[in-house]
């Protein structure tokens, strides 16, 4: 699973995923967290290197509304 997507409506803006995962994760002005790997904008297309997903599980588990999902495919966008 190497693709990701923040569902944005159920972020929290607690910070989690960007302290595990930087280069996955950072949050808008609003603190809502999206995907900017490779400008990837949160549309969970660009596919995640081998060596980043680990801190991307990380960050999955240390989400606190479980609202980072995970795909071995490209999310629609
Ligand atoms: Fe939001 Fe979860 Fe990150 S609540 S800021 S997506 S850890």
């Amino acid at each position: 699973n190497n693709f990701a997507i923040v569902d944005q409506d159920s972020c929290i803006a607690c910070g989690a995923c960007n302290s595990e995962a930087p280069e996955i994760f950072d949050m808008d002005d609003n603190g809502i967290a999206g995907v900017i790997y490779e400008g990837d904008s949160n549309r969970g297309v660009t596919p995640i290197a081998e060596d980043l997903l680990e801190e991307l599980q990380e960050a999955v588990e240390n989400c606190p509304t479980n609202c980072i999902q995970l795909s071995a495919t490209p999310f629609a966008s």
